[in-house]
């Protein structure tokens, strides 16, 4: 076993190595920022080149959970950690073994599930004495009701209108967020596209919905009005821009821009990108809620305000002549700079 643990007073607060060869454990866990609370985010369960890689994608993830907890008004600082998927691993030996590193973190990360973990994942993780979320119950269909409400935000806000009926709405994987959307989608009346590297996954939803399906390939050049990317980050870099033919991106994916230089590049091609650490907090969201014991209509209600956000944060961008992921940013690094000052007192 090896450990290495970096505290710094710049981002990120914490980043933890977890390594255990016997158990075939190679993961990362970066907590960004704990002004606003304990850092919630997901275990990603991914095949990565290599460590390197992994990181990478652990920060720049961790980040946008920073940015996501602090729009959505709830007490959590940002984290994230991803473990290197590796063939033939014990599942549930590589998941305990993984908690007692989280538990090392005391609670300071506070995980859930993300791609590629599932709510046993998580109760896994926890019977190692982690403190954990989502163990019971999986956040995707929660997030799915925030996502949808971002779309009808965003259809209202560029169309003027109040509901999807005949909308184009391509969703780009369709796992556990992805599968809840789509069904979200037709029953709003959206004309919904569906693709998926597992062909046969978005084949049978689409039969079940009525609607069509698109090859994972071609999904982000396909015309539609709205794409929703619920798979992989960065499906959006500068080199294929040009290429998406959505008028909205609405992401329930995180991560979704490469850099931010490509939300300049969506706009000067009148693309509407609602960001997606604001579109896709409907997640975090019910784990507060779970934590809090919430009605389920209390909890309704608040995923619902995602579109609300999300319709201000437009009409804002609008107002001021910037982004809307500029205005976004400007809000989570507001609330971050209130929560430090309320700590400095
Ligand atoms: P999942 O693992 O259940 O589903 C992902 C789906 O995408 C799978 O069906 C997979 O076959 C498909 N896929 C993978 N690569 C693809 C590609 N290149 N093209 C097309 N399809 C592809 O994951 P989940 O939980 O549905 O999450 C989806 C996205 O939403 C992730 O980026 C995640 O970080 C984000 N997210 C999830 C939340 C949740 O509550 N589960 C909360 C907030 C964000």
């Amino acid at each position: 076993m090896a450990t290495q643990q970096l505290t710094t007073s710049n981002q990120p607060h914490m980043v933890l190595r977890c390594r255990d060869e016997d158990a075939g454990l190679c993961a990362v866990i970066v907590i960004d920022d704990t002004t606003l609370g304990p850092g919630l985010g997901g275990v990603r369960h991914a095949v990565y080149a290599d460590e390197s890689e992994a990181l990478t994608e652990c920060l720049r993830l961790a980040a946008a959970m920073t940015r996501k907890n602090a729009v959505a008004q709830l007490p959590y600082g940002g984290a994230k950690s991803v473990v290197l998927a590796r063939r033939g691993a014990d599942r549930p030996r590589l998941m305990r073994r993984f908690g007692e590193f989280v538990a090392q973190t005391h609670g300071q990360y506070l995980p859930g599930v993300d791609m590629g973990t599932t709510v046993d994942d998580l109760a896994l993780i926890g019977s190692s004495g982690a403190t954990v979320t989502c163990a019971g119950t999986d956040p995707s269909p929660a997030t799915a009701l925030g996502v949808w409400a971002a779309v009808r935000a965003a259809v209202a806000h560029l169309d003027g209108r109040e509901t999807l009926d005949g909308v184009r709405v391509l969703v780009q994987g369709v796992g556990h967020v992805g599968s809840s959307l789509a069904r979200l989608l037709a029953d709003d009346g959206a004309r919904v596209m569906l693709a998926d590297v597992d062909a046969e996954r978005s084949r049978s939803l689409a039969d079940e919905l009525g609607g069509s399906t698109v090859a994972a390939e071609v999904a982000a050049s396909t015309p539609c009005d709205v794409l929703v990317p619920c798979a992989v980050a960065r499906l959006v870099t500068p080199t294929n821009v040009a290429a998406l033919a959505c008028r909205m991106l609405v992401p329930a994916a995180n991560d979704t821009l490469s850099d931010a230089g490509c939300a300049t590049m969506l706009a000067q091609r009148d693309i509407l990108y609602v960001p997606d650490f604001v579109a896709n907090a409907g997640g975090v969201v019910a784990i507060h809620a779970d934590q809090g014991g919430w009605a389920p209509e209390r909890l309704r209600n608040e995923l619902l305000r995602i579109g609300d956000r999300v319709g201000d944060i437009l009409a804002e961008g609008d107002a001021l002549g910037s982004l809307p992921l500029a205005v976004a940013e400007d809000h989570a690094a507001r609330r971050i700079a209130a929560g430090r000052e309320v700590a400095a007192v």
